[in-house]
């Protein structure tokens, strides 16, 4: 019998992880299938419960579940238990594990675009919700020396470098001047540029030559943010490679073989975000 897997939100027709998932499973001549579930907020507990009756191996969380799986699960990798929220969910002798791959995802792209970006020294992250913390996770655990969080709600900002502390600071978005004339890396984790290719960006101007610009949000793919960058002949990394990337440790879990993001993948997700944006 085919294995099942799924990933679980809502809405969820936009997700691009059954593209994933699928052409992994066509590559290794695996007999498995990757579901898209709908599954509203006050349905997801029964949903989860339910997992090894409908005979999944596992899945994929995705807004507005992830803190919610959190904690359902009944144990949790180091990732998930730092980022207080679950991603990727497995079976091990009948128990349910949840794991965070964001914050490896994030790494992984950068790792395979920017081998050096570990030596960046000073991170400037812009934004606080749940994407920003995988991302100051990420930059912690990759060594770091600074990370800076600067959100437009300065309390969230602050509650992010409380979770972290050590490392980290908060900032109101108006130190951005100063704070980036010493970034070495600016990562964008805020919708800021999603859906409006003509919004205001942030002058670049104060940033080091050397600096390296990522940005999380692939729709667009080249952000205003990274276009800015670009035009300033900084270093830029796009949001894809992060999806791509934190797909693999999953599909490894349910299927057996670690999978590859490779050039053919990025094109087959990125024809399909030309055709259905
Ligand atoms: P996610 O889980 O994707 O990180 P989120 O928790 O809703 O989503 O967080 C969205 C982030 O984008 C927040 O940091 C938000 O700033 P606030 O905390 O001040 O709301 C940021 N954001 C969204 N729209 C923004 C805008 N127009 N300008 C600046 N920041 C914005």
């Amino acid at each position: 019998m085919a294995e099942r897997a799924f990933i679980c939100g809502h809405p969820i027709e936009h997700s691009r992880s059954p593209l994933i998932h699928t052409h992994w499973l066509r590559e290794f001549r695996i007999d498995g299938v990757y579901e898209r579930r709908d599954v509203p907020p006050e349905a997801f507990a029964d949903f989860v419960g339910a997992l090894a009756d409908e005979g999944y191996v596992g899945g994929n969380v995705t807004i507005p579940h992830k803190e919610h799986a959190y904690s359902l699960v009944q144990r949790r990798d180091d990732a998930a238990e730092a980022i207080g929220a679950v991603n990727t969910l497995w079976f091990d002798d009948g128990v349910l594990f949840g794991g965070n791959t964001d914050a490896y995802g994030f790494a992984a792209n950068l790792d395979a675009t920017e081998p050096a970006w570990t030596e960046s020294g000073t991170a400037t992250v812009l934004g606080a919700g749940g994407a920003a913390r995988a991302v100051v996770h990420a930059l912690l655990t990759r060594g770091l020396r600074e990370i800076r969080i600067v959100n437009r709600t300065l309390s969230r900002a602050r509650a992010l470098a409380d979770r972290f502390p050590g490392r980290t600071s908060h900032h109101g978005w108006e130190a951005l001047p100063e704070l980036l004339s010493d970034t070495g890396l600016l990562v964008n984790t805020t919708s800021l540029g999603m859906g409006d290719p003509t919004a205001a960006v942030l002058d670049l101007g104060p940033l080091p030559k050397s600096a390296i610009v990522a940005d999380i949000v692939y729709v667009p793919l080249q952000t205003p943010l990274l276009k800015e960058a670009a035009q300033r002949g900084l270093r830029t990394v796009d949001g894809l490679g992060m999806l791509l990337h934190q797909a693999v440790p999953g599909f490894e879990r349910w299927f057996g073989i670690r999978p590859e993001v490779t050039s053919a993948l990025r094109d087959a997700v990125i024809a399909d975000l030309q055709e259905k944006q």
